[in-house]
């Protein structure tokens, strides 16, 4: 339930919870994400302000774009006065800033809802104890990994707070949480270290990043962390030609490198929280997913002639969506007609640009000539040949 819980009412809530204490099975797992506090302390309130003027000074008829234009407007012109609630929450400018360069598609359904309730960590599991679930752990990988997150001060902290959801709740201040994403699950009961051991052994995944791409530096909460090249060298080495592999098969490839398992884990974590390396789904499961993938990706491909709309492809392999933009969508599409080189493509593409009067923008500027066009088309395609295409086939969209 992904952007849900805090856009709904109560009474929606309370369905909602009704509906998992009798539908989930016993080992099921909710997934759920909020917005929470004390993230959205400092803002909530121009929040309400905003859609307040949306409907009070926003007409009816002038539609949501403008009502949102109009809001934004206004509150940009508060703060230019100054007002004491943005001397004592400095950084407000800053998020309507940042807000400014949403699209206002994105900005209606996030802000302008009628119901938006950040809600604290220890309301949210008063909520679900209706639906008898107990909290696991966060969905966000990189949430698991403390020295990205936390300084060593505050993990002491966080050590000695015995009970372990007050723990997450004091967390929360530590990293000033907007929004959270978690598991909890029905019946929750823990593997034995061996157990967990063997299942971690047994994962597998895919690098579906090109391995230079692949940054050893990560921006955490406590500012620029270092990724060891003695650990990740190896472990990328691996993983390299895009085949899946198991954690086991990583240990063994990588021991004379002297890298351990819990490294692997560690890194597996990492790496997939940084969005290069994703989960592999069982063979039998691929298999039966990759029709109903090809047909949707080829409904994606066949809509991104027209428009940049779904930026995405389904992978049957991760079960996931992949970022694919629509030029290269376009590409894959030229690929399945046959064509087999570079400047072929980029010539389809250019074809269906043209019979729309669409130009390419480089840099802020239109690119305004047939050959300009043709040429930053055929450089991306190049580009796309040698980086994106083997990622896509060993996800099985191209
Ligand atoms: C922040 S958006 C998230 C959209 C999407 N789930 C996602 O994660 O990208 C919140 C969504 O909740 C929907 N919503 C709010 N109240 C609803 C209701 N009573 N019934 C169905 N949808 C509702 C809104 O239309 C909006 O699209």
């Amino acid at each position: 339930m992904h952007g849900i819980w805090s856009w709904i009412s109560d009474t929606n809530r309370q369905v909602i919870v009704d509906f998992l204490r009798s539908k989930l099975k016993v080992g099921g797992v909710l997934y759920i994400s909020y917005n929470t506090l004390p993230g959205w302390a400092t803002f909530a309130p121009m929040r309400h302000l905003m859609t307040e003027h949306a409907q009070v000074l926003g007409s009816e008829g002038g539609g949501i774009v403008n009502r949102i234009n109009g809001a934004m407007d206004f509150a940009e012109k508060l703060l230019a006065t100054n007002p004491a609630y943005s001397r004592a929450n400095p950084l407000v400018g800053d998020r309507l800033t940042k807000m400014q360069a949403h699209s206002r598609d994105y900005l209606a359904h996030e802000y302008f809802n009628r119901d938006w309730h950040p809600m604290h960590f220890a309301t949210m599991a008063e909520w679900l104890e209706g639906a008898k679930v107990q909290f696991a752990c966060s969905a966000n990988y990189l949430d698991h990994i403390d020295v990205i997150n936390l300084s060593p001060e505050q993990q002491i902290f966080l050590k000695d707070i015995p009970d372990a959801m007050f723990r997450e709740t004091t967390r929360d201040f530590m990293v000033n949480q907007q929004f959270r994403k978690d598991y909890w699950v029905k019946g929750a009961r823990q593997l034995n270290t061996l157990d967990q051991t063997d299942a971690m052994r047994a994962q597998k995944v895919i690098l579906t990043s090109p391995r230079a791409d692949v940054s050893l530096k990560l921006q955490g909460a406590v500012g620029e962390v270092s990724l060891s090249e003695g650990v990740y060298g190896p472990i990328l080495d691996a993983l390299a030609s895009h085949q899946p592999m198991t954690l086991g098969q990583l240990e063994q490839a990588t021991q004379d490198k002297g890298v351990s398992l819990a490294q692997i884990m560690q890194a597996a974590m990492v790496l997939t929280g940084a969005g290069h390396l994703a989960l592999v789904q069982a063979d039998a499961v691929v298999q039966a997913a990759k029709p109903k993938t090809d047909k949707i990706n080829a409904h994606i491909m066949h809509k991104s002639r027209g428009s940049n709309e779904v930026s995405y492809l389904a992978s049957p392999v991760t079960g996931g969506g992949v970022t694919v933009n629509r030029f290269q969508q376009l590409f894959l599409m030229a690929m399945g007609q046959g064509l087999k080189e570079p400047a072929q493509w980029a010539a389809f593409v250019w074809d269906i640009l043209n019979q729309q009067s669409q130009k390419l923008v480089k840099g802020g500027e239109t690119i305004e000539s047939d050959e300009g066009n043709l040429a930053e088309l055929s450089a991306q395609a190049a580009e796309f040949q040698v980086k994106v295409l083997p990622v896509l086939k060993a996800l099985h969209i191209a």
